[in-house]
């Protein structure tokens, strides 16, 4: 109650921290010389690929010189939209690698379900490419592992994980909050997530493949399967062999924040977990849809919880974060930033200030920013696949104890293995279906 009296509408600006680095971000890439233009092929355009394709095209001295996308369909209404609303022409591939060949394409966007990550990178950072990736990084440890390998190994080159909430003035005032000792010492820290999606769609038969879609090469180096619209375009999410389900759909975004408030950028030491599927309907999936994931840290504990099949969730939002300190509690989504102190009642006052800030936006635009940035300073990016490892394997490890049945997985880096689990450790690995291999750095 006593709490409620100091909750104000103040906005983070006349707090005393502002958006002085963001403004500067977008300062260097206002005018650049046409000299500078930036050629971006994107492969994978349906939903989030284009978006992220839009974001580049914001910004002055981007084109678009190439599409790639094994529909027809998709890749035909991009053309046309591409054409439409800036009047470029880009060349039209359906397979990826005669894309990298085109010489004029200065960066890639990877816009794909994410069993495609890892060898698109790769290949995309041999034919001499930067490369934008979306999250998460991969889909397996093993493919995290070779990307960062190989990113290093072509180190001259820029990649950028699509985990834009690095690039949010929400989540920097949270993360800059946190670090300057406003919360107090941080000791737990809770995330949610619960969507709706989640579930997976209806059961439907399996039908022919559509025309116009080369389906060989949407599965690439998964395994061979019939065709099912509840395996194919957005819902391919719910299936173990191209995704992670919420768990890591939502997971990397979230427990990325997590990770940023204390600077780690390495894989869980020890994760405990549960994971069953709770919602009644049979649903077309095969991940999970609660999991419950404590992830013991050194000093602190972080704790994951997820519902699909719903919407709703603490503080108003189906999914975000709380960082609970002993001076102070605050609580961030893409869109808001609470800080609510604890009591201190022999002062009568809060023991720490009081902030509300409700006006977040999107951060693509600033992620995308950031990349462009990046390709003409050839400064390091702000998710580098060492941090998007990091995520990824913070949500494909307790995937993996739920998937195999245990509840404690731990993880050894140095050996790369599961220290209690040999069913787990199968799971490190993909296999990839012939002709593709999984490449070797
Ligand atoms: N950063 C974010 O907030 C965010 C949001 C949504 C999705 N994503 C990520 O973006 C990626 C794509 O997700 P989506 O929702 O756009 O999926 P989607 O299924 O809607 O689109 C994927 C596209 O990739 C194409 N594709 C598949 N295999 C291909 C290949 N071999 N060559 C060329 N094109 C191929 C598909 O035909 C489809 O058009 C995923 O990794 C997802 O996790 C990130």
């Amino acid at each position: 109650m006593n709490r409620r009296k100091f909750l104000s509408n103040t906005a983070l600006t006349t707090a005393g921290i502002g958006m002085t680095g963001i403004l500067k971000a977008q300062n260097l890439i206002s005018s650049p010389a046409p000299s500078d233009t930036v050629n971006i092929g994107l492969i994978g355009c349906r939903n989030m690929g284009y978006g992220d394709l839009q974001q580049h095209l914001a910004n002055q001295g981007v084109k678009c010189t190439a599409l790639c996308d094994i529909d027809e369909n998709v890749l035909n209404e991009k053309a046309a939209d591409v054409k439409k609303r800036y009047d470029q022409s880009p060349v039209l591939y359906k397979d990826f690698r005669k894309l990298l060949e085109q010489k004029d394409i200065d960066a890639v966007i990877i816009g794909t379900p994410d069993h495609w990550h890892c060898l698109m990178t790769v290949y995309a950072l041999q034919a001499g490419k930067d490369v934008y990736v979306e999250k998460p990084m991969a889909n397996t440890i093993a493919e995290c592992n070779i990307i960062v390998k190989a990113a290093d190994y072509y180190k001259e080159r820029i990649v950028q994980v699509g985990q834009q909430q690095r690039s949010g003035f929400v989540f920097q005032k949270a993360i800059e909050l946190i670090k300057s000792g406003k919360i107090g010492k941080l000791r737990r820290v809770n995330i949610w997530a619960n969507f709706e999606y989640g579930v997976g769609q209806g059961i439907v038969p399996d039908e022919p493949v559509p025309a116009g879609v080369d389906f060989d090469m949407w599965l690439g180096p998964a395994p061979q399967r019939s065709f099912n619209k509840t395996r194919f375009h957005g819902s391919w999410r719910m299936f173990w062999d191209y995704g992670g389900g919420l768990m890591s759909d939502w997971g990397v975004h979230l427990l990325d924040i997590a990770l940023w408030a204390k600077d780690i950028t390495v894989p869980p030491e020890k994760v405990l977990v549960y994971g069953a599927n709770t919602y009644e309907e049979p649903r077309s999936r095969e991940t999970f849809d609660s999991m419950n994931v404590i992830y013991p840290k050194s000093d602190f504990v972080i704790n994951w919880d997820m519902t699909a099949g719903i919407q709703g969730g603490p503080y108003d939002s189906s999914y975000g974060l709380a960082f609970i300190g002993d001076l102070a509690t605050l609580i961030v989504d893409r869109n808001k930033l609470i800080m609510r102190p604890e009591w201190d009642d022999q002062a009568k006052k809060g023991k720490s200030d009081e902030y509300k800030f409700t006006e977040g936006k999107e951060s693509h635009g600033e992620h995308a920013k950031n990349f462009l940035e990046c390709l003409r300073t050839r400064n390091k990016p702000v998710c580098t696949p060492v941090i998007g490892r990091a995520a990824a394997l913070h949500v494909h490890i307790p995937n993996m104890a739920a998937r195999t049945g245990e509840s404690m997985l731990i993880w050894d880096d140095t050996s790369g293995r599961f220290t209690n689990s040999e069913k787990a450790n199968q799971l490190i690995t993909p296999t990839y279906r012939k002709p593709w291999n999984l490449p070797s750095y």
